[in-house]
């Protein structure tokens, strides 16, 4: 088969879960970064996450281990683990073996999200933070409100999603193209900011977005205009060729729960419809290498050299596609996918169209 992108898994903060889906003195099994992993919370509170497999004899530690104060006990042997991955106790010996250890990946969470540096060397260490957020503890805003989806699609291609104001006309059919005032990165922290014209049961209102990306996996967004928003939302990668998203919704508090719920269910629903909408174009749509753009088109190149540094020591085949490549890289055949309609159809017949 072809390859699906010309990208790796990238490096960052992932969100792996939220605290409250491993309670204290449990474990459970997890899948991301391509690779099996246990997380586990100790008596003391703390969540850990490690490679899942036993380097005894390969029992998965997120099918039965058992957590015993900070130690996370193998369902199989009995031998268990610490925090940082050493082997502790073998209970039928007396010796423990340091070469069973267990990858053990840097945690922090934060802002309702369980988050986890990746990086495809052990060895190096969190290159940037993921600071706290002091809406979600001022009590001036309702939520979260949680949604969540997978799409088979690298990560990379849903962050464009973002810069490409084109799109927004096509396949969300809003009524102006949003305008992209300024596009800024440094290091790696990449700051948009845009004007969009929302429609709301008064009438379209011009609303603010600022968006603040903290590495691949993590960004900020706040919408302001119709009310004051704030979606905390993540994109881990699955696996090299599709990933998961979760947004966590808050809104300025208005005075009465059931205001505040509505507004924010009507806000969530109106997220969720774009992201269902772009969900099969990024799913059948093939990755281009050297993209064929307009000259009003949004920073795609900028958004795509910002996110390459996420590629550590990977030449950045987006410019330079492998000798004798045509820089096309589409997605494998999926018979049971044949019949979904890409929502492009829809704008289409929407703009006068006839499919
Ligand atoms: S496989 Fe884990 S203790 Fe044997
Ligand atoms: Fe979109």
């Amino acid at each position: 088969m072809s390859q699906r992108y010309p990208f790796p898994i990238p490096c960052g903060w992932f969100q792996v879960c939220r605290p409250d889906e491993v309670a204290v003195g449990t474990s459970r099994a997890l899948f991301y970064f391509d690779r099996h992993l246990v997380a586990w919370r100790d008596e003391e509170g703390v969540l850990h996450v490690q490679d899942a497999f036993c380097p005894h004899l390969g029992a998965h530690l997120g099918h039965g281990g058992s957590v015993e104060g900070c130690e996370l006990q193998c369902p199989f042997h009995g031998w268990r683990f610490d925090a940082e991955g050493t082997n502790v106790d073998i209970p039928y010996s007396t010796r423990t073996n340091k070469r069973a250890r267990l990858r053990t990946f840097p945690v922090h969470e934060v802002n309702g999200k369980s988050m986890v540096w990746y990086h495809p060397d052990p060895d190096v260490a969190p290159r940037w933070d993921i600071p706290a957020l002091d809406d979600l503890t001022s009590g001036e805003f309702f939520g979260p409100v949680y949604t969540d989806h997978t799409v088979q699609a690298h990560a990379q291609e849903l962050g464009e999603n973002a810069v490409d104001s084109a799109h927004f006309r096509y396949v969300h059919s809003v009524a102006e193209v949003p305008e992209i005032t300024s596009y800024v990165t440094e290091g790696p922290v990449a700051e948009m900011k845009s004007i969009q014209k929302f429609p709301t049961p008064r009438g379209v209102v011009e609303g603010r977005i600022e968006s603040t990306g903290y590495g691949p996996g993590y960004s900020v967004v706040r919408f302001a205009g119709i009310v004051d928003t704030l979606l905390v939302s993540s994109t881990t990668p699955i696996d090299g060729g599709s990933c998961q998203t979760r947004f966590d919704f808050y809104t300025r508090s208005l005075g009465d729960a059931e205001t505040n719920s509505n507004v924010a269910k009507a806000f969530v629903a109106e997220v969720d419809r774009q992201f269902l909408e772009d969900m099969p174009i990024w799913e059948h749509k093939a990755h281009i290498a050297r993209p064929a753009l307009a000259d009003t088109d949004g920073p795609f190149m900028a958004y795509r050299k910002w996110y390459h540094q996420f590629y550590d020591g990977v030449p950045g085949l987006d410019e330079t596609p492998p000798v004798g490549h045509d820089g096309v890289f589409p997605p494998p055949y999926w018979p049971d996918k044949m019949d979904e309609s890409p929502a492009k159809a829809t704008a289409s017949a929407r703009h006068g169209g006839t499919a």
